[in-house]
C-alpha cells in the first residue's frame, strides 16, 4: 500500500476507536500506562482528552507530550460541587467520550454526575476493596497489619469506592514494607489491571447490568485476580 493510504486507513481506524477521557489530579503515572498502551495499540481505544483539576499536575504534561488535549479544570473556592460537575460535564461533552477513567482524581462528584456515565466510569483505587476505601490506604493497610495488599478497577458509583469490582493486583505485605514500598509496588499492578480493564470496556468486552459486573457474557462473581510476580 502507499504509504500516505496507509497513513489515512491508520488514521480512520484509529478515528473509529471508542474514545477515552481519562481525568487526574497528579502525577498521572497511570494516565501514562494508558497512553503507552494505547501507543503499543492494546488498549483498543483513544485518548482523546486529560481533564485535571489542578493545573501543577504533572499529568497534564504528559498529556501535552503525547498530543493529547489538556484540559486545566478548576475547582475555585466555594463553588458548589453541583456546579464544578456540570462545568465538567460540558467540558467532557466537548469531546464526546464513551469511557471515563479517573486516574487519581481527587474530587468525589454528585450522584447526578455519576449518573451521566453509568456503566461507563471506571475508577483504579489503591487497595483490595472493599478493604480501605478513601485516603491513606498504604499507612492503614500496615497499620491493621494485613497480609495483603493491591488495588482494585471498579465501575464508579454514587458510594464512594464501592463500585462493582472488575480486576485486583494483590501482593503479599512483607514484614520490611512502608508506606513508600507498598506505594511502589502497588503502582507497579496499578499500570497492569487500568489498561486491562480500559481495553475490556473499549472492546464490549465487560458492561455493568443491575449492579453486577458482566465480563464475556458471565457475570463476574469476585474480580479478576493478577499476582505480584515473585
Ligand atoms: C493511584 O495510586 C490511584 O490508585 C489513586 O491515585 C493514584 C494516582 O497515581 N486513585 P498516578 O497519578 O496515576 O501516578
Amino acid at each position: 500500500m502507499h504509504a500516505a493510504v496507509a497513513a489515512r486507513t491508520g488514521a480512520a481506524l484509529s478515528a473509529a476507536l471508542p474514545s477515552i477521557a481519562v481525568l487526574i489530579s497528579g502525577e498521572g503515572t497511570n494516565l501514562q500506562a494508558l497512553i503507552d498502551a494505547e501507543r503499543a495499540g492494546t488498549l483498543g481505544a483513544r485518548i482523546t482528552v486529560v481533564v485535571s483539576n489542578r493545573a501543577a499536575a504533572r499529568g497534564l504534561e504528559r498529556a501535552r507530550g503525547a498530543d493529547i488535549p489538556a484540559e486545566h479544570l478548576p475547582a475555585t473556592r466555594g463553588l458548589p460541587r453541583e456546579a464544578y460537575d456540570s462545568a465538567l460535564a460540558e467540558l467532557l461533552a466537548r469531546y464526546a467520550p464513551s469511557v471515563i477513567v479517573l486516574a487519581g482524581f481527587m474530587r468525589i462528584f454528585t450522584p447526578e454526575f455519576v449518573a451521566l456515565f453509568s456503566g461507563r466510569m471506571l475508577n483504579i483505587h489503591p487497595a483490595l476493596l472493599p478493604l480501605h476505601r478513601g485516603l491513606d490506604t498504604h499507612r492503614r493497610v500496615l497499620e491493621t497489619g494485613d497480609r495483603w495488599h493491591g488495588a482494585t478497577v471498579h465501575f464508579v458509583t454514587a458510594e464512594l469506592d464501592a463500585g462493582p469490582r472488575i480486576i485486583q493486583y494483590r501482593l503479599p505485605v512483607r514484614p520490611e514494607d512502608t508506606v513508600e514500598t507498598l506505594a511502589r509496588r502497588v503502582h507497579v499492578g496499578e499500570h497492569i489491571i487500568l489498561p486491562r480493564a480500559v481495553a475490556w470496556l473499549s472492546a464490549g468486552r465487560l458492561s455493568l447490568a443491575g449492579g453486577q459486573v458482566i465480563l464475556d457474557g458471565r457475570v463476574l462473581p469476585e474480580p479478576v485476580v493478577v499476582k505480584e510476580e515473585q
